[in-house]
């Protein structure tokens, strides 16, 4: 990091010729370049055309004065070293100039070893602050680039994560032929109808993570339950009901999945209020929630199962209408009757020959 610069070009601004040809000779002696104006007019007009390092502006000028030209001239190059030169007695002006922005002030008339002086402290400052603030720069772009990095490294954790346990219940679903593939067409159809009903893309993606994942607590389940094709008893279909609780504690680790866990905590929650574990009811279950919960009824059905022929969409539809109001939502109902004959309808085209 170096602050790389010019030729150093200095500014004088002074209504009296004599001064401004004196101190411009002794300026061009000591090596610097030097423009100069007469007016605070003349000056701005200078600072417009070309880049200036320090500026020595007369504080009494016609026309505009010296303080009012401060404003202006650090609007137009805020970095540059700004001297006002004053007379004796107003010490006043040279402190409010100093307020505005200038660096010091010369008192007339001018001393001419004194000036050099001057300027030389004003340039070592102003590159101190220049330093500074480059430094400052430097280090908020690091910081940033450094919470960029962390972000992406966080983000790909998080993948991982998640694909972790979606490979684990994928393995769950892979011991029973009629589960197979189970969670991934929930969050697929999740995730449509999630879509249909105008959700965010936030929020559409919870509905597809959750939809993988709703099952996770299945690990906790008694492995001769999980795999019973017959009825339950009371006490094997409460300790079934106990995997989304599961699920709850196997995913609180990950707090990346928010809303999540709650989908999943849900998802066997009905529009009545006698599901579980918490016996909400309606508007009370997570959107999200109820959208799994009501496609699971509907891959369940639409799957083979050892008591039941795989059912034709149409069909499953159909027989959701009777849980409508009670385990379902009557509005997912209609979501998902319409991504489904969409999805029908796009079969249809497909079969089509052409
Ligand atoms: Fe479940």
């Amino acid at each position: 990091m170096s602050l790389s610069e010019g030729p150093v070009t200095l500014l004088v601004v002074d209504d009296e010729e004599a001064i401004r040809n004196a101190v411009r000779k002794y300026l061009v002696q000591q090596g610097y370049e030097v423009a100069v104006a007469a007016t605070g007019e003349q000056a701005l007009e200078v600072l417009r055309r070309r880049k200036v390092t320090g500026i020595l502006l007369d504080v009494n000028l016609p026309g505009t004065n010296g303080i009012d030209l401060v404003p202006q001239i650090m609007e137009l190059e805020p970095t540059v070293a700004l001297l006002m030169l004053t007379a004796v007695n107003d010490a006043t002006s040279a402190a409010l100039c100093m307020q505005r922005g200038a660096l010091d002030y010369l008192l007339k008339p001018i001393d001419l070893t004194h000036l050099g002086r001057a300027i030389a402290r004003a340039l070592e400052r102003r590159h101190t602050l220049l330093e500074g603030q480059q430094m400052h720069q430097w280090l908020k772009e690091e910081v940033a680039l450094r919470v960029a990095e962390r972000r992406v490294e966080q983000a790909t954790q998080e993948r991982i994560s998640v694909a972790t346990l979606e490979a684990l219940v994928n393995a769950l679903e892979a011991k029973d032929p009629y589960l197979r593939g189970h969670s991934a067409r929930v969050a697929d159809l999740s995730a449509s109808v999630a879509a249909h009903l105008q959700r965010s893309d936030e929020e559409i993606e919870a509905v597809r993570t959750a939809g993988r994942l709703h099952d996770i607590g299945k690990i906790g389940i008694r492995e001769e339950i999980l795999n019973k094709h017959g009825p339950l008893s009371d006490e094997e279909y409460e300790h079934v009901k106990q995997h989304v609780l599961v699920g709850c504690q196997i995913l609180a680790p990950l707090a990346h999945l928010g809303d999540v866990i709650g989908l999943i905590r849900s998802h066997h929650e009905r529009w009545d209020g006698s599901g579980y574990p918490d016996r909400l009811a309606a508007g009370a279950i997570p959107l999200g929630a109820r959208t799994i919960g009501a496609v699971e009824i509907y891959d369940a059905l639409t799957t083979a199962r050892p008591y039941q022929e795989k059912m034709p969409p149409e069909e499953a539809i159909d027989r959701m209408r009777e849980l409508v109001g009670t385990a379902i939502d009557p509005s997912m109902h209609e979501a998902l009757e319409a991504v489904v004959s969409r999805r029908q309808a796009l079969v249809f085209l497909d079969d089509v020959p052409r």
